[in-house]
C-alpha cells in the first residue's frame, strides 16, 4: 500500500508505533521496522544522550530498515538537555523524529539541518496547522481516545480526522484508538495517510516489557481506563489499577487544588515498577481505549501482516462489493 507517508519515510506498510515511555527500546523499534513498519525509540526513555546513542546503535545492529525516535518536549522546569539529545539523534544517522509535547518549533532548524523528517504528534487542529507552519513534514493527530495525554479538548478522532483533512496541507497519521485493518481502513476513508498505534504495540512478542502488562492489556476492556491529571491540566489516559484509584481520590479530595507533589507517588518513577518489575498496582501508566480491541499477543510481524492483509480484504471485498458492477468496470478501466 502507497500513500503519502510510506512515501515519506521510505517504509513498506503505512504503520507508526508511536514512542512510548519504557516500551519504546530498540528490540521493538527494530521489531516494527523489520515488519515493514516505522518502527520509533523513546528517546526520553535514555536517562542521557549518550545512553540514547547506544539505544539507536543497538537498532542499526538489529534492523536496516528506516527508524526514527521519538522527542517529547515536557513541560518540566528541568527540561532535560534537548539540544545534546539532537545530537545523538543527528549522529546516530536517524531520518525520522517523531516530536510531542510542547511545540518543537525552537529545534526544528537543529533537526532539518541534516534532513531530519519530522513528524510531530498533537491533539487539535490548530496545533497541527502550527506544525505544518513551522515546517514539520508531517503529523500524527491524537485522538481522545488515545493512550497517553490527549490534550483538554476532548476531541474524537470520528470529528478530529476529518478536521484535519480539511485544513492540513501536509500528510497525516491518525493516532489514538487504532488497532487493527478496520482502524486503518476507517483511518484511509477520513484523510489520513497511515496510522500510529501505541497501545496495540504493547501486547507483542517483542515488545520488552514484563509479561503481566501484555497479559494485563488483553484482559481489559474498553471501559478500563481512567482519565488522571485533569486538574493540572495534563490529562494522561491510564489503565484503571488499585494506584490509579488512590490517585482518583486524592483528586477527589483535592478539587481544584490539587498540586503535582499531592500525586507524586502515583506517578513518579511507576513505568519502571511496571514495564520491567510487572508492578501492575503501581500507579499511572498510559493506556488507550483501544484496548477493548486487544485479545492476543501475536509477533509484530504477525500483527503488521495481518493488518495489511485483511486492509486489503475489507477494501476489495467489503468495499468495493458496495459499489454496482458498472462502476467496477469503471475503476478497473481507469
Ligand atoms: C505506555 C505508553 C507510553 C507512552 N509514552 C509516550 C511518550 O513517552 N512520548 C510520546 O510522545 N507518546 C507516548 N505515548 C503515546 C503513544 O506514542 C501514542 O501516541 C498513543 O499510544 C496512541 O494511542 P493508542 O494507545 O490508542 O494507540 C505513550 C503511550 C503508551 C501507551
Amino acid at each position: 500500500m502507497k500513500t503519502a507517508i510510506t512515501e515519506m519515510f521510505g517504509i513498506e506498510h503505512p504503520i507508526i508505533q508511536g514512542g512510548m515511555h519504557y516500551v519504546g527500546f530498540a528490540e521493538l523499534a527494530a521489531a516494527v521496522s523489520n515488519a515493514g513498519g516505522l518502527g520509533i525509540i523513546t528517546g526520553l526513555t535514555q536517562k542521557t544522550p549518550e545512553l540514547l546513542a547506544r539505544e539507536i546503535a543497538r537498532c542499526h545492529d538489529m534492523t536496516d530498515k528506516p527508524f526514527g525516535v521519538n522527542l517529547t518536549f515536557l513541560p518540566t522546569f528541568s527540561a532535560p538537555p534537548y539540544p545534546e539529545y539532537i545530537a545523538a539523534i543527528r549522529e546516530g544517522g536517524i531520518k525520522i523524529v517523531e516530536t510531542a509535547g510542547r511545540s518543537p518549533e525552537q529545534y526544528m532548524p537543529a533537526l532539518k539541518a541534516t534532513g531530519i523528517k519530522v513528524i510531530h504528534k498533537c491533539t487539535s487542529v490548530r496545533h497541527s496547522l502550527k506544525a505544518e507552519q513551522i515546517g514539520c513534514d508531517a503529523v500524527s493527530v491524537d485522538g481522545f481516545e488515545c493512550g497517553g495525554h490527549p490534550g483538554e479538548d476532548d476531541m474524537p478522532n470520528m470529528i478530529l480526522l476529518p478536521r484535519a483533512d480539511e485544513e492540513l496541507k501536509i500528510p497525516f497519521v491518525a493516532s489514538g484508538g487504532m488497532a487493527d485493518a478496520r482502524s486503518l481502513v476507517a483511518a484511509l476513508s477520513m484523510g489520513a495517510a497511515g496510522m500510529n498505534m501505541g497501545t496495540r504495540f504493547i501486547a507483542t512478542k517483542e515488545a520488552p516489557v514484563h509479561d503481566n502488562v501484555k497479559q494485563a492489556l488483553v484482559a481489559a476492556t474498553e471501559l478500563d481506563t481512567r482519565l488522571v491529571m485533569r486538574a493540572l491540566r495534563n490529562t494522561e489516559r491510564v489503565l484503571k489499577n488499585a494506584g490509579v484509584e488512590r490517585l482518583l481520590e486524592i483528586e477527589r479530595e483535592k478539587g481544584r487544588a490539587l498540586k503535582i507533589d499531592d500525586i507524586h507517588d502515583q506517578v513518579a518513577g511507576v513505568y519502571p515498577k511496571v514495564m520491567i518489575d510487572g508492578e501492575m498496582d503501581a500507579g499511572a501508566w498510559s493506556c488507550g481505549m483501544v484496548v477493548g480491541l486487544i485479545h492476543d499477543i501475536p509477533t509484530v510481524k504477525e500483527l503488521i501482516d495481518r493488518i495489511m492483509a485483511e486492509a486489503d480484504r475489507i477494501i476489495r471485498g467489503r468495499l468495493m462489493g458496495f459499489l454496482d458492477a458498472e462502476c467496477i468496470a469503471s475503476l478497473k478501466v481507469a
